[in-house]
């Protein structure tokens, strides 16, 4: 029996390191412990034994049941310790790895360039105001030097409700209300951003819709210089320190002398290149001071007061700026272009 028990310990262990599952575990320990196993027949066995051989045999039997759970239960715990390891090494998480991150919004491109000239001229003590879509005819054009007749209306394709109403083309009608709107005649520096809407067929430069930003300024002793140098603060303020500006003659029924104000291309400093199509300028706005009869017609005595007036156009400054091909870009709401302006970076 002392043989048996030391063959059957043998072929246990060897039974067991060749065991590598769990559930295969189970089959080797009824093989050797469960029922129908010799373990249990020699035990069953023992009771012919007489009581000397039992005692003796009873210890061998202790041994071997000792022994064989020691061994057992070591390679069982082996097993499952490096399937727990299997599984961590699985479902690792790399807690270096970045997060996720939260989404945010960002301002739109316009919206940048609107509030920076509005911070701008707010610096400089100007109001920012605002004037309705819907505009008279009077407030639009009559008021500002350009009676109906006037060839100067071919200039802008309006968008008319009525005889006397329409969308407006210009934030110009904006200088008209704010002009009338102080019954005092005191002084006046206004800016007035927002939308103007056109009958342009819409394509990479057109829009029947865009954005303008309106400057007024009435006051005693206004000059041309006070124009120049308020236009070059902007364009400082808004593509750089090193920017200039240059002043070409143009027509505008409100301003007399009227002028195109060019900014020299922020890109080549001057020297030309494809943005500024080899010109080295990039004309930015229409400006000038404000004609006599604009004043007289909005209740300002020309003698006393004196005024210069700008527009530019927001979407043309953006596209400038942030080097947009396409106008359209800015109505089409995709994120994927509104991405490029969710970093900090973007002044
Ligand atoms: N309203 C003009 C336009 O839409 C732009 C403009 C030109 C505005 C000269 C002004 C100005 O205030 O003085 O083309």
């Amino acid at each position: 029996m002392k043989e048996r028990l030391e063959n059957l310990l043998k072929n246990a262990k060897l039974d067991i390191d060749q065991t590598s599952e769990e559930v295969d575990m189970n089959l080797v320990k009824s093989k050797y412990m469960g029922k129908n196993s010799e373990f249990t027949s020699i035990m069953k066995e023992m009771g012919s034994l007489s009581s000397e051989e039992k005692k003796s045999i009873g210890l061998l039997t202790n041994e071997f049941r000792t022994s064989f759970t020691e061994y057992f239960e070591n390679k069982l715990n082996k097993i499952k310790a490096d399937a727990l390891n299997k599984r961590l090494e699985s479902e690792r998480i790399d807690i270096s790895l970045p997060g996720k991150g939260v989404k945010t919004g960002s301002l739109h491109p316009l919206t940048h360039i609107r509030t920076t000239l509005e911070d701008l001229f707010v610096s400089m003590g100007y109001d920012v105001v605002e004037g309705p879509q819907v505009e008279t005819d009077d407030n639009c054009f009559e008021k500002l030097n350009i009676p109906k007749d006037h060839p100067a209306r071919d200039m802008q394709d309006t968008f008319y409700i009525t005889d006397e109403m329409l969308l407006r083309s210009q934030t110009s009608s904006v200088q008209v209300r704010t002009m009338l709107a102080n019954k005092e005649k005191t002084s006046i520096k206004m800016v007035c951003p927002g939308k103007v809407y056109r009958r342009d067929d819409d394509d990479a430069t057109h829009s029947h819709q865009f954005m303008q930003m309106e400057g007024l300024v009435v006051d005693k002793n206004i000059s041309l210089a006070d124009l120049k140098g308020t236009l070059l603060e902007m364009a400082h303020a808004l593509l750089g320190e090193n920017t200039n500006i240059r002043f070409r003659p143009s027509y505008f029924g409100f301003t007399e002398p009227s002028y195109e104000v060019d900014v020299s291309c922020f890109k080549c400093g001057g020297k030309g290149c494809p943005l500024c199509k080899n010109i080295g300028w990039i004309e930015i706005l229409g400006s000038g001071m404000v004609h006599p009869n604009v004043l007289r017609m909005c209740g300002y005595d020309p003698e006393i007061y004196t005024g210069f007036a700008f527009g530019v156009g927001i979407e043309r400054l953006a596209m400038f700026k942030y080097g947009i091909t396409d106008l359209r870009n800015f109505y089409t709401n995709d994120v994927r272009f509104l991405d490029n302006f969710n970093r900090k970076d973007v002044k």
